[in-house]
């Protein structure tokens, strides 16, 4: 089977590519990229006016399976990171069991072989139940074929079993992905501390329960040798600590999440909770530094953290309601809006947040058009404009934060492992 994407603007960074040209689909790899290639092929895709780019791979997606399927599933999941350009994500472990052993990871492997519809790559937690308590057994994990450890969704608090848990993982060679808060700082809070909260009559979740655990998670994994990921940044003093962390050369990467730069607390003074999430919507000050980060290559990774949630947990009252907001389907049109057509970022730096750079973190074979390689590729219209719809979420949970509105760039063509797993159905 073959598949020729025709005249499209092609944007690889891996190869210092961008020039208008084609791309060959053979057997399931990119066999030729170049110009005018004459081939017999019958499926011709028009890429004319389009961008080629390689499929995102999107590190920070919670599946919810096992456990918790009527929020999401392995297939339902997939199926929605197609549709959002998403070939390859990174599956987050607190699911019901949580992903801590030898058999909670080969039933979720049993899963994803005989659902998954994109590539999915598994994180274990780094305590045993996610309770902070007891480290999993990380180096039979690896050999099981995790890419990385976290309790997202939690920090692990003890300072001597995180110091542990990266000395191992260093040893290892696994990544540890920190989701950074200290609960006894932020504990009960819903939206950011500051006007908001007390406007809100809410209690707040102060920037210090992020970026002090920060300071402390640089800290260990320095002394441990492991590397770094910190998940979902979200405000300007964690940035402050990162680009320090990075001039002394300490190996850490940082992630942020579309809702960070796109939005601020002001989306959520109506107490809508599709607005609510941890850590919170910052200031507009926090969402102009997130920017900057971006531009300056202090935060490395642009990623969904995709948290699906039915209505009866966000459909109540802001308190209770539940903290997360879906992505897979809005991050590339949210990252098009808010950064490349403001000019902050240009097409090849947008694939390397999103695809190149996630990819080599994990340390997959997945973010380049590269001949040889498996043919995940996307046809993206950077021009066309689509008003988020809550009917036409793939995602079985519908808790976007860019809901009714307007977002540039629309995902034409998903092609994964050589097939065209998505193709956009409006005209
Ligand atoms: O808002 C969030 N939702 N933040 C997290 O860290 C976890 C996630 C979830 O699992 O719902
Ligand atoms: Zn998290």
């Amino acid at each position: 089977m073959k598949i020729l994407i025709k005249g499209g603007r092609v944007v690889d960074p891996a190869n210092n590519l961008d020039k208008v040209c084609d791309v060959l689909i053979e057997n399931g790899k990119i066999s030729k990229v170049a110009l005018n290639i004459k081939t017999d092929a019958k499926e011709i895709i028009d890429a004319s006016s389009k961008i080629v780019v390689p499929g995102l791979v999107d590190m920070h997606v919670h599946l919810r399976e096992p456990g918790r399927e009527d929020k999401e599933t392995v297939k339902s999941g997939t199926l929605a990171a197609l549709a959002g350009g998403v070939t390859s994500l990174l599956a987050m472990p607190n699911t019901q069991p949580p992903i801590d052993s030898k058999e909670h990871l080969d039933v979720l492997g049993d899963i994803i072989n005989k659902t998954a519809r994109a590539n999915v790559f598994i994180a274990a937690s780094i305590t045993k139940g996610r309770l902070g308590e007891e480290l999993v057994d990380i180096a039979s994990l690896k050999k099981q074929g995790i890419v990385a450890i976290t309790d997202d969704g939690d920090s692990v608090d003890s300072d001597i079993l995180m110091s542990s848990a990266f000395s191992k993982a260093g040893e290892s060679n696994v990544l540890v992905i920190c989701h950074c808060e200290d609960k006894l700082l932020s504990m009960n809070g819903a939206v950011n501390l500051g006007f908001t909260s007390t406007r809100m009559g809410l209690r707040g979740i102060s920037k210090e329960s992020e970026y002090k655990r920060i300071e402390r998670d640089i800290t260990l994994a320095k002394d441990a040798g492991a590397c770094l990921h910190i998940a979902h940044v979200s405000c300007k003093e964690s940035i402050e600590l990162i680009a320090d962390a990075k001039k002394k050369g300490i190996a850490i990467t940082a992630e942020t999440a579309p809702h960070y730069f796109a939005l601020d607390e002001a989306a959520v003074i109506d107490y809508d909770t599709n607005m609510k999430m941890n850590p919170p919507l910052r200031t507009t000050q926090d969402r102009e530094s997130i920017k900057q980060a971006l531009k300056d290559g202090i935060i490395d990774v642009i990623a969904s953290d995709h948290a699906p949630h039915t209505e009866n947990e966000k459909d109540i009252e802001f308190e209770r309601a539940e903290f997360g907001v879906t992505g897979l389907e809005t991050e590339l049109s949210a990252s098009i809006t808010e950064l490349v057509n403001t000019n902050l970022l240009n097409w090849p730096e947008l694939v390397k947040k999103m695809s190149f750079n996630p990819a080599q973190i994990l340390g997959i074979d997945k973010g380049t058009l590269t001949p040889g390689r498996a043919a995940d590729i996307i046809v993206v219209s950077g021009d066309r404009e689509r008003i988020v719809k809550k009917e036409e979420f793939v995602s079985k949970s519908k808790n976007s934060p860019f809901l009714n509105r307007k977002l540039k760039g629309v995902v034409e063509y998903t092609i994964c492992g050589g097939k065209i797993a998505y193709k956009y159905k409006k005209e």
